[in-house]
């Protein structure tokens, strides 16, 4: 595991951003496994910024998106889909038909997570994914659990969870309490792996995910078992791993 230091949110935005941008410049028909949250916001702007220079071409990217809350449409400013065409497919040369969320309208929960696992095994499996880390330690919307759920699935939100996201939506009453996430295995079965994590609040459980023990109740502690993760965090998240 490499762990890379930023100064800040801005240099941890932009060295994830140059990360990823050499994927793209090495493999252009790669496929990305890509996050939300506010911790990615700095990486699209530095990516899209790129590409508008010239400098970066998505016309034969794949993107797969780790997750999406079940019930809200891509027209709803809350849902996943809307805010990654809104942070990053709108403003740059991506085919729109190569990129993929799970669909947070099919109320058919089964039926979703089959045609959504049938997707990423279609695409040929993820050449780099971006991580982001859950407060509590999850990644994608893989909660703490007595187990590693390996395929996509639709999992019931913990209330910290749903307490974590309300700051995006008008009232807590309004947080869908399930999503669909990718699960563990397609995770780890990404070629490479990007954990980006800022902020003094997550130094602890950036602490527990890379040097506790790896357990189902740390979901991000399994990345640990990866051949090939880099972490890119600033200072304010790095503050309890100084050794
Ligand atoms: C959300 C997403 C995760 C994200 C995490 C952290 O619940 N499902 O993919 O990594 O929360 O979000 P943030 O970057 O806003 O702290």
């Amino acid at each position: 595991m490499r762990i890379i230091r930023a100064k800040d949110y801005q240099d941890m935005s932009r060295k994830a951003a140059n990360i990823i941008s050499a994927q793209i410049i090495m493999k252009p028909d790669c496929v990305l496994g890509l996050a939300t949250g506010s911790t990615p916001i700095g990486i699209y702007r530095q990516l899209i910024e790129w590409y508008e220079k010239g400098d970066l071409d998505f016309a034969d990217v794949t993107t797969v998106n780790l997750d999406e809350y079940k019930g809200l449409s891509p027209e709803n400013e809350q849902s996943y889909a809307y805010f990654m065409h809104h942070r990053l497919f709108d403003h740059v040369n991506i085919n729109p038909q190569r990129t993929h969320l799970p669909d947070g309208t099919n109320p058919d929960a089964d039926g979703e997570c089959a045609r959504y696992e049938a997707l990423l095994q279609s695409v040929g499996g993820i050449d780099l994914q971006l991580l982001g880390l859950g407060n509590n330690g999850h990644i994608g919307f893989n909660e703490p659990d007595t187990a590693f759920e390996k395929e996509t699935h639709c999992i019931n939100l913990l209330e910290q969870t749903i307490e974590a996201n309300k700051r995006f939506f008008d009232s807590i009453d309004e947080v869908p309490k399930q999503a669909y996430t990718m699960g563990i295995r397609t995770i780890m079965m990404a070629k490479k792996i990007l954990l980006v994590v800022n902020g003094e609040g997550k130094a602890d459980i950036l602490k527990e995910a890379l040097y506790g023990p790896v357990t189902p109740h740390v979901p991000a502690s399994i990345l640990q078992m990866h051949p090939d993760v880099t972490v890119v965090a600033d200072e304010a998240a790095l503050s309890r791993c100084m050794k």
